[in-house]
Parts: C-alpha cells; sequence; structure tokens
C-alpha cells in the first residue's frame, strides 16, 4: 500500500538520469507544467536536503543527494519486483523488527521495508544487542510472504547472506565472508547480522521479517566495549565514508533478485551461492551449541539451512543453533 507520490519525485526521477543539466523549458514539455511549478518542485527537494544547481542559461543539474536514508521513503529509486513498494523511514524507533512485525500482523504488504536512523533496542539473535548509532550504519526489516512452509524460512537467513555479499562486493569490490549462520565477515571481523523472525502457523507462513542491520560508516571509536566478537565495518575496510542510501538500494534490489531466484528455481542455486561465500568450507572449527561445544570440519550446510559437520571418528551432525567460536 504505497502512499501517495511526494511532490518533486518524477523531477528527481529526471534530474537523476540526467546526464548533466535539464533545461528548464525540457522539463516544462515533459510535465506539461509551468516555470514557476518547476521552480516550486526543484525549492520543495532542496528542502529535502537535494543540492541542485540552477543556472539560467543551462537549466538543473542535481549536484548532491541528501546524506540521511529519509530520501529512500520519497524516491527509492530502485528496480525491484515485490521489494520496497512501500518504505518506511523514521529517525528514531525501538527496533525496526519489532516494528515490521507490527505491520505484518496488520496486513501490510509483501515486500514492505522498515527502515530506521537509530534503533533505541537493536536487537540480535539470542537476545542480544545490535549497536544502533544514528546517521551512521543501515538498519532495515523486510516484511515477506512466501508461498512456503515454515520449515523454509531458515532459507531467508541464507538468502539475505547472499544479497548481503553480492552487493558489498558490486559497490566496494571487497570480499565479505559468511560465517554461519547469520554473520557477514570483513576482514575476519563481523560486519553485519541478519535477524530472520517469522510469525507462521504449522503448514504456511502468515509473514517473515528479514532483519538487517550493517556497519557501515561505524568508526573503532563507536564499537561498544563490551562486544561478543572483534567488529569492523565497510568504512573502515575503504578508508573513506559510504553513501548510506545508494547502499540500502543496492541491498534491497540484490535481495529482490534473490527472492525472485529462489521463487522460481527453489533453494539449490542460493545454497550454491552460499557455500561460495562461507567462511570455514572444509575448515576445522568450534562451534558452541546449547548442548555443549563441538569441534568438526564444517562440510556445508542442509536446505534448511543447518550446518553440517563431521566430527571425530567422521560422524555427520547436523547442527540447528550454535555459534561458529573458532576457525582453523
Ligand atoms: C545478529 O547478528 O545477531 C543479528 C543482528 C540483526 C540486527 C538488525 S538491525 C535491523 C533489525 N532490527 C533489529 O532490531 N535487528 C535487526
Amino acid at each position: 500500500m504505497p502512499g501517495p507520490k511526494p511532490q518533486g519525485e518524477r523531477l528527481l526521477r529526471l534530474l537523476r538520469e540526467a546526464d548533466g543539466f535539464v533545461s528548464g523549458q525540457e522539463i516544462c514539455r515533459r510535465f506539461g507544467i509551468t516555470r514557476a511549478a518547476v521552480w516550486k518542485q526543484v525549492e520543495a527537494l532542496r528542502r529535502q536536503g537535494f543540492s541542485i544547481e540552477g543556472v539560467s542559461s543551462m537549466g538543473y543539474r542535481l549536484s548532491q543527494e541528501p546524506e540521511g536514508l529519509g530520501v529512500l521513503a520519497l524516491e527509492p529509486g530502485i528496480k525491484t519486483l515485490r521489494i520496497g513498494g512501500r518504505i518506511i523511514v523514521s529517525q528514531e524507533t525501538g527496533s525496526t523488527n519489532e516494528d515490521a512485525r507490527e505491520l505484518g500482523r496488520q496486513g501490510a504488504e509483501e515486500g514492505t521495508v522498515v527502515i530506521a536512523e537509530s534503533q533505541t533496542a537493536g536487537r540480535g539473535r539470542r537476545g542480544r544487542r545490535w549497536a544502533s548509532p544514528p546517521h551512521t550504519n543501515l538498519y532495515l526489516s523486510v516484511i515477506l510472504r512466501p508461498p512456503l512452509a515454515p520449515a523454509d524460512a531458515a532459507l531467508f537467513t541464507l538468502l539475505a547472506a547472499v544479497a548481503l555479499c553480492r552487493t558489498i562486493r558490486e559497490m566496494y569490490c571487497l570480499e565479505p565472508k559468511i560465517k554461519w549462520p547469520n554473520d557477514l565477515l570483513l576482514d575476519g571481523k563481523k560486519a553485519a547480522g541478519i535477524l530472520a523472525e517469522m510469525e507462521a502457523e504449522q503448514d504456511r507462513i502468515h509473514f517473515l521479517v528479514l532483519g538487517i542491520g550493517v556497519n557501515l560508516n561505524m568508526t573503532e571509536e563507536m564499537f561498544p566495549e563490551e562486544i561478543l566478537y572483534p567488529a569492523t565495518s565497510v568504512s573502515i575496510l575503504l578508508g573513506r565514508k559510504v553513501q548510506r542510501a545508494g547502499f540500502a538500494r543496492g541491498l534491497l534490489e540484490s535481495l529482490d533478485r534473490e527472492y525472485d531466484g529462489l521463487l522460481r528455481q527453489g533453494a539449490a542455486p542460493l545454497m550454491k551461492a552460499w557455500m561460495e561465500h562461507s567462511a570455514h568450507t572444509e575448515k576445522r572449527i568450534e562451534v558452541n551449541t546449547p548442548q555443549g561445544p563441538l569441534k568438526g570440519r564444517f562440510l556445508g550446510i542442509d536446505e534448511t539451512g543447518a550446518m553440517i559437520l563431521e566430527t571425530a571418528g567422521g560422524r555427520r551432525r547436523t547442527i540447528h543453533v550454535g555459534d561458529v567460536v573458532k576457525v582453523r
């Protein structure tokens, strides 16, 4: 249920696609509006943080996007089939996963995205806290309504991990790795996490919330002291800040592609891609499970997303819940 399109949305798209200046006359012609109406729209966009140059002999040119994520609610500019028809951006919330769950219960459409500039109660797996300082990173939750059984829900953590890897690789030429089950590593340190939550009955998923937190512009000093694992951010690796809205767009498009692939071709290509990005394929690892620590060789994952571990004596164990604590 997308809301009414904001003023200036078409003009913004035109300026984004143009390679340089677009004349006022051309804008008037395309939209069938007066010069005064064009000026009003330019002013509306400027108030929303866009830098738009206006030169009387040449027209208008978009010279800078606003720094914040609010622009995604205004005009997402994404090319997707199912994800992002409605994008809600807030300055601060408790947890975007919590907000998305509430919206899901109220019947929000598949693909609805909830984004916040900061979270006061951002959560990770197993009740952990997710550091969510303002205007720094990306905290995003997507509502999906896949026509699948609850047993397939774990595939969505794999899907998000693959989409994250592909986006970071394509946009920044970095080589992220996936640490089972849901951590994304850069240079061996955690840079993103995934929290998939589901509301279902016995044989049908009502909806699924795919929550993703990515450390984009976090500096070393910003990480909390009591952090469990070594952590890093994209900007630490790149040595420069990244444009967060652009990253969010890329990630939503990538999630959409992987989701389409899963619905059309099933889980096999997704699992293959996951294995290609896995941080510990064939390596000896140690996993903390609710039943205690286990050591063995990581063989891969099954179609439920569970880990297959070869323990002493060549015995194969399937592990559904746990944390990889050591890789050798
Ligand atoms: C983990 O690594 O344990 C998962 C972290 C997931 C964090 C994201 S941030 C957006 C969404 N909202 C939350 O409260 N959590 C997820």
